[in-house]
């Protein structure tokens, strides 16, 4: 393999950390599971706009390809080589109360982890064989969850095209065809061993095998985050209990993408900032001043609508899920005192 084709104006974290030097270093590595440095950067090849570029097939994809992964680690984390990564999933850390209990900007609010099976390749690199497993073992176990948990698993292998597209629109399942995942190999053998689990009320979700293999979800209107908070705790424990998920104490729960690395956990609102929004230098402020992200309100690579965003925490390692959680209410609280001092 020979050095990649990048352009000059590619801000790609793999872009900026590829040197020639790096690619040197690792072009002929490959993990245990056959993972190679071209799997690992083929998705930010191809899609030059990419923010990172790069995914892991395998938890050993992060320590035989450092040299790549630990720059690009330290760049979006802040988070160095010698860290160690510290968990804390007590809500009654949390100091959240509702930011907006009148209901007047913060729509909903949602928190998802994603997580891994021990002792297997991630998506990337597992095979049919393998993600099936993941599929019907997971299942099993979710199949057992009671309570407020309880509920049904739907496979997206024989669901309609309406019922998928429904579920898409209305914020519950996955995107289809994501060039990004494309690229890795994220999407092979599509749809099979896909599918999503929830509870009646679709307060809780778990995603089965799309960019993780388990994406643990809790929601549900308006801007009570501690509640949500609190449910993706119950869950992410009660389905701890009866499958083992890949973490590492550097490096915390191991996801295929490097962002997601850590508490590999995003919790957002959906609030509507229109005044706010006629300022975007002013609204990045804030956002940046807290370590928040802007997403659309379709989720990553969307674009807002009526001044409604996806407002989350940035960070995910080398802090604990309670500080991630902290970065976005704290963040919200802001976020609404400048729109209500705009819009009076
Ligand atoms: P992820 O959260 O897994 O990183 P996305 O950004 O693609 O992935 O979001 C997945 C889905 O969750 C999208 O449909 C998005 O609109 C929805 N979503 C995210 N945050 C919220 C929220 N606070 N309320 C309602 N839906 C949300
Ligand atoms: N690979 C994509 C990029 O580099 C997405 C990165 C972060 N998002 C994610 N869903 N992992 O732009």
């Amino acid at each position: 393999m020979n050095y990649p084709n990048l352009p000059e104006d590619c801000t790609s974290m793999l872009c900026k950390h590829l040197t020639p030097e790096v690619f040197e270093a690792l072009k002929d590595k490959t993990t245990a599971n056959g993972f190679t440095l071209e799997q690992a950067i083929n998705s930010g090849v191809m899609n030059i706009d990419s923010g990172i570029g790069v995914y892991a097939g395998d938890e050993e994809s992060y320590s035989t390809f450092a040299p790549l992964f630990d720059k690009i680690i330290e760049d979006y984390h802040g988070f160095g080589k010698e860290d160690k990564h510290q968990s804390n999933l007590n809500p009654d850390d949390l100091n959240a109360p509702n930011p907006d209990p009148d209901g007047e900007f913060i729509i909903s609010t949602r928190i998802r982890v994603g997580r891994n099976v021990a002792n297997l390749p991630l998506g990337p690199a597992i095979s049919k064989e393998q993600r099936d497993l993941v599929e019907s073992s997971v299942v099993e176990g979710l199949n057992t969850l009671e309570g407020e948990l309880e509920g049904s698993y739907h496979p997206l292998l024989g669901m309609s095209k309406e019922v998928q597209d429904e579920l898409i629109k209305d914020h519950f399942l996955f995107k289809e065809g994501d060039r990004f995942l494309d690229a890795v190999g994220l999407n092979r053998n599509w749809p099979e061993g896909r599918g999503i689990y929830h509870n009646k009320e679709k307060t809780f979700l778990v995603w089965v095998n799309e960019e993780d293999q388990l994406r643990i979800i809790s929601m549900q209107m308006g801007g009570d985050i501690k509640e949500v908070f609190t449910r993706l705790v119950n869950a992410i424990k009660s389905i701890e209990s009866k499958v083992q998920f890949s973490y590492n104490d550097h490096i915390g729960y191991i996801t295929s993408c490097p962002t997601n690395l850590g508490t590999a956990m995003r919790a957002s609102v959906h609030i509507a900032v229109p005044n706010l929004a006629k300022d975007m230098e002013a609204f990045k402020a804030i956002t940046d001043k807290f370590y928040l992200q802007i997403r659309g309100i379709h989720g990553e690579h969307s674009e807002s609508e009526g001044g409604v965003y996806d407002i989350s925490n940035r960070r995910r390692l080398g802090i604990t899920e309670v500080q991630a959680v902290q970065d976005m209410h704290d963040g919200v609280v802001a976020l609404i005192e400048a729109e209500k001092a705009l819009k009076a």
